[in-house]
């Protein structure tokens, strides 16, 4: 019998860990596979959004459970993977999104502010996916950082997360080559702008931001959360088996003119 599509995307049982899963585009990507079957571990800081993330994705039937923890703090990441490996086994898809931003210019940010975006963003990545490593299976887990078009558009008043996202690139690249023998692959979703989410809103404060940006993108609209973790399933599945070490843009073509104005967003 020919192996359809949607056999293809079945999660069933499979454990899958989103570090930061606890709103917006990380929660839509647990969302969709927590739909397909997949057993959820998420973490974030604040414990009450936890809780409600958790609530959500038990509702389709599945086992959920949910950590708060900060990114930032390695033993802390360390102990909740291990927790998480105890109650639902080794991870097979591990999403890395956990990211803070505001937008500032260099000089108005302090050394502590810069730090705070890179430490999240960057340092967290690194903490999550070095924690991780012994709890994910081997061969066949699938690594996924979530990363942003700062990572390659230099885009002023964001140095903080165009520093920390362009290095998280690299890791991605880089430990899909430490990692592929294990049969680990890793790669980055880059989204572009997506409706409805703290990321916009911080970036595109009030309706003339809002429409400017989304005037901006080549297919006329924002993107949708579900779409980014569609794109979380595909490279999660056997469809994507041979892809490792990609950085893949899902932004309606948005990174394509280049860096984008946030004048608008620095005056609000
Ligand atoms: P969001 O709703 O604010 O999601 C960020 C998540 O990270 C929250 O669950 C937050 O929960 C968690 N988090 C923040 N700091 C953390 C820390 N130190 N330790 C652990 N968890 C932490 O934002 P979003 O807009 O959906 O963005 C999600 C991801 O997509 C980010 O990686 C962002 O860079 C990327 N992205 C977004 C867009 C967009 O259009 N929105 C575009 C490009 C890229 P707690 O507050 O509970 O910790
Ligand atoms: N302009 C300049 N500096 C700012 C700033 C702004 N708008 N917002 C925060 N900072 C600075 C603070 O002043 C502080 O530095 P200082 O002590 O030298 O003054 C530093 O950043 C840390 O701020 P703090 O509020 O203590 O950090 P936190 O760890 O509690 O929160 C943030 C991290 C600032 C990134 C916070 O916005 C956050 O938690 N964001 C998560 C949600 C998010 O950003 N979602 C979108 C994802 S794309």
């Amino acid at each position: 019998m020919p192996i359809s599509s949607s056999d293809l995307l079945d999660f069933s049982g499979r454990h899958v860990f989103v570090a930061g899963g606890s709103s917006g585009i990380n929660l839509a990507i647990a969302d969709a596979f927590a739909r397909r079957g997949a057993r959820l571990s998420i973490a974030s800081r604040s414990a009450e959004r936890v809780a409600g993330a958790v609530a959500q994705l038990r509702a389709h039937g599945n086992d959920a459970e949910g950590y708060s923890a900060d990114v930032r703090d390695y033993d802390a990441i360390e102990a909740v993977l291990a927790a998480a490996r105890q109650r639902f086994g080794a991870i097979d898809v591990l999403v890395s999104g956990a990211a803070g931003n505001f937008v500032a210019p260099a000089l108005g940010m302090s050394s502590k502010g810069f730090r705070t975006v890179v430490d999240i963003d960057l340092v967290g990545g690194f903490n999550v996916l070095r924690a991780a490593h012994a709890h994910l299976r081997r061969p066949g887990a699938a690594v996924i950082n979530i990363s942003a078009p700062q990572a390659f558009n230099p885009t002023a008043y964001q140095a903080h997360v165009c520093a920390a996202k362009a290095g998280l690139d690299m890791l991605t690249r880089v430990l899909a080559m430490e990692w592929g023998a294990d049969g680990i692959r890793v790669n980055s979703i880059v989204p572009g702008p997506i409706g409805d989410t703290e990321g916009v809103r911080r970036l595109a404060p009030g309706e003339a931001a809002l429409d400017a940006m989304a005037a901006s993108i080549p297919l006329g609209r924002f993107g949708k959360t579900s779409e980014i973790a569609d794109m979380a399933l595909v490279l999660s599945s056997p469809l994507a088996a041979f892809v490792t070490g990609a950085v893949i843009p899902v932004d309606g073509g948005s990174s394509l003119p280049g860096g984008r104005d946030l004048s608008a967003a620095l005056a609000h």
